[in-house]
């Protein structure tokens, strides 16, 4: 296998930033630099990829399969799914990493089970749910979503999980909850990137209510027909495809319903660049590149950026009234 080094994907002054964070150096306007990598991407080396495996009998039907399994090869508009070997080799995921390629690397022994999942603040019915008992209680469904990162890079990925709705219906929201705020696990022991102060730690999400309930907003457990890799998330993530891939928080331990607006992390980082809908849309830039386009992971070229990412017929009644360019 060739292994591409960063220096050769990367613009040469992110590449930079990126060893300043390795010794421990970064600083938040730097970091701002090194999500900014909107130039073109190099497709993902293709390494083994680390699959968590249960027994057979311990899996449901939907996440039993030993090989990568999809009902089908292409999404609804007909582009074909990323492969297998992209998905889980190519990856955000900051608590591992800042790089793309080393964060399959560093997790493959990232301890998911056990694992509770906590769900409180203003809800009738709080509940803590083991990872095992969701598999088991919630019919897990396949999703063919594209994933659009706010980098400018996409992916098509099977997942495989069930509606945000069900387990919020459970939970049994209060009126005066608003908002859901979603919080990855903290534990800088296993994941080195929380070691650095690259980010504010834990990583935090947040949707309106009327956002999760949407059909298409899901949590994740699979992903090509098996449990989801560590670096997809494993092993409980949201997947939100019509909001930049940020919004798309892995590794959830906390979901809490809450009245106010959450401050997510990328907000924090940088409010002016990131803001709390980060809905794909092609007409409203970052304010350091164009989202009027992407690049499929896989592809040649660029292809146009399409408005909620494709899926504007099923969402944009939530945005009715508001005005994307201030609520970007
Ligand atoms: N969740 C956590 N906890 N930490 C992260 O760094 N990165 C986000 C999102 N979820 C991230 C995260 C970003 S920027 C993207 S584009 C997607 O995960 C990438 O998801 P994927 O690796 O499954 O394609």
């Amino acid at each position: 296998m060739v292994k591409i080094s960063p220096s050769e994907i990367t613009p040469e002054h992110l590449f930079l930033n990126r060893r300043q964070f390795m010794v421990g150096a970064g600083s938040a306007a730097a970091l701002v630099a090194l999500a900014a990598c909107g130039g073109p991407e190099a497709p993902p080396a293709a390494a083994a990829p680390a699959v968590p495996t249960l027994p057979l009998d311990q899996l449901p039907a939907a996440l039993g399969h030993a090989e990568p399994f999809a009902s089908t090869t292409s999404d609804e508009l007909g582009d074909p799914l990323n492969a297998f070997d992209e998905i889980t080799n190519y990856n955000n995921y900051y608590e591992f990493s800042t790089d793309k390629q080393e964060v399959a690397r560093l997790s493959p022994n990232f301890v998911t089970r056990p694992w509770e999942i906590k769900v409180g603040g203003l809800v009738n019915n709080p509940k803590t749910y083991d990872i095992d008992d969701i598999l088991k209680n919630f019919d897990q469904e396949e999703r063919i979503y594209r994933l659009r990162c706010v980098e400018a890079w996409s992916m098509v990925i099977p997942w495989v999980g069930f509606p945000m709705s069900k387990l919020l219906k459970e939970v049994d929201p209060k009126s005066e909850a608003k908002y859901i705020k979603f919080t990855t696990i903290l534990d800088p022991a296993q994941m080195p990137g929380q070691k650095m102060s690259i980010l504010n730690w834990p990583y935090v999400e947040g949707l309106r209510i009327d956002e999760a309930m949407n059909d298409l907003a899901i949590f994740a457990t699979g992903m090509y027909g098996k449990l989801l890799t560590p670096p997809n998330g494993a092993p409980f993530r949201i997947v939100v495809p019509w909001k930049y891939g940020f919004k798309s928080i892995k590794g959830i331990v906390q979901i809490d319903l809450v009245e106010e607006m959450p401050v997510s992390t990328w907000m924090d980082a940088a409010s002016n660049e990131y803001g709390f809908y980060a809905n794909v849309n092609p007409e409203v830039n970052h304010p350091r590149w164009s989202q009027a386009t992407e690049r499929r992971i896989g592809e040649n070229g660029r292809r146009e950026t399409l408005m909620f990412n494709g899926y504007a017929e099923e969402v944009a009644y939530l945005y009715e009234g508001m005005d994307l360019r201030e609520n970007y």
